[in-house]
């Protein structure tokens, strides 16, 4: 084999934050919490991709309601940590909107563009109301106003991977939240 196959992919370093048994008390407190605010009704979860899938995941589980689920897709241009400015969208929702609750389900929430732009969007088929969910938020670095209602933690202005969270679409299958370490 040549030295470059059989070279080892490069990990950064990285420690941990959060561990399997917070992240799954947390998401079991926020399941419970959903359950008594939407009790009677039918909630849509909108998962946004790719950073909600281990949450909702988990999350969904511990909803003991009916609920229905979608996904879109939102992507940021960012080179490794560093934040471009576009967000790109993809996926159609297969449920018609009006008149339903919606959980509109983050991994994390950054500056908060990413969310008020699906926001923005999901307001024009006039639902009964959204709110935020998200794993992680970073307050601190919110740049446009937003209310989110459902927090799983709340961080201050690092770089997170793991249970979903990539950096460059890698270290998203991490069971637990691990902070990247600078090199
Ligand atoms: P926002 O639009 O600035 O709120 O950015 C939200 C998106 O940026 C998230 O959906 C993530 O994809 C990504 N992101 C922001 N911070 C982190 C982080 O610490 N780790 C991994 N992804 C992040
Ligand atoms: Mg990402």
């Amino acid at each position: 084999m040549s030295s470059v196959l059989s070279k080892k992919p490069s990990v950064q370093p990285f420690e941990l934050l959060l561990d399997q048994k917070q992240i799954a008390r947390r998401i079991a407190e926020l399941g419970a919490q959903i359950t008594t605010d939407y009790a009677g009704q039918v909630p849509v979860l909108i998962g946004v991709l790719k950073g909600c899938s281990i949450f909702i995941a988990d999350l969904m589980r511990n909803i003991k309601l009916p609920v229905e689920l979608e996904f879109i897709a939102a992507a940021s241009y960012r080179k490794g940590t560093r934040i471009g400015d576009n967000i790109q969208f993809g996926g159609e929702l297969s449920v018609p909107i009006k008149g339903r609750h919606l959980l509109l389900v983050e991994g994390i929430v950054d500056s908060g563009r990413t969310v008020t732009v699906i926001m923005e969007r999901l307001r024009k088929l006039e639902p009964a109301s959204i709110e935020i969910v998200t794993l992680m938020d970073k307050p601190r670095s919110h740049r446009t106003k937003i209310d989110v209602k459902y927090r799983g933690f709340s961080i201050g202005n690092e770089f997170v991977i793991g249970f979903g969270l990539d950096n460059t679409q890698k270290y998203r299958n991490l069971p637990f939240i691990g902070r990247l370490l600078d090199e």
